[in-house]
């Protein structure tokens, strides 16, 4: 495949998104309070071990393609489409987060899946392709759970 650093720099951006988006997670999982705690409290840590899985996929994507993953916190911070979040309690507005972190990884990871599509880039197709389907559907049950 071509060098195509803006292209190198999305998977770097949406890996920096997920890497906030997990910092997010964690920080929902400990303060979790009320009468949702066990419940959400068990979610949110299956969520952060799925994005810390999804954020070594990507980054060995890019090391695939021969490119260099970002890894600084600094650099996270400055590329994330998601910002740090500060500490929330309450389980509804923890839920209604998620679905919007999800929709706004969603909306990068079906820009990647068309980019990776045209380039012929299957392995980064593959990838989008089941994130963005994974995502599609536990968007529809936060969207549930949130009523
Ligand atoms: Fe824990």
């Amino acid at each position: 495949m071509k060098k195509d650093i803006a292209y190198i720099e999305k998977l770097n951006t949406l890996l920096a998104s997920y890497q906030l988006h997990y910092q997010n997670l964690r920080s929902l999982h400990w303060n979790i309070k009320g009468q949702s705690f066990f419940e959400l409290h068990l979610k949110y840590e299956e969520l952060y071990t799925r994005t810390q899985i999804i954020i070594d996929d990507i980054a060995e994507r890019i090391l695939s393609l021969g490119e260099t993953p970002i890894s600084r916190f600094s650099d996270y911070l400055s590329q994330s489409t998601i910002s740090e979040n500060e500490i929330i309690h309450d389980g509804k507005t923890g839920v209604s987060y998620i679905l919007g972190t999800q929709e706004n990884i969603l909306r990068q990871e079906r820009e990647l899946l068309t980019i990776s599509g045209e380039k012929d880039d299957e392995g980064t197709n593959s990838l989008m392709s089941d994130l963005v389907s994974e995502k599609e559907k536990t968007n529809w049950m936060f969207r549930s759970w949130l009523g």
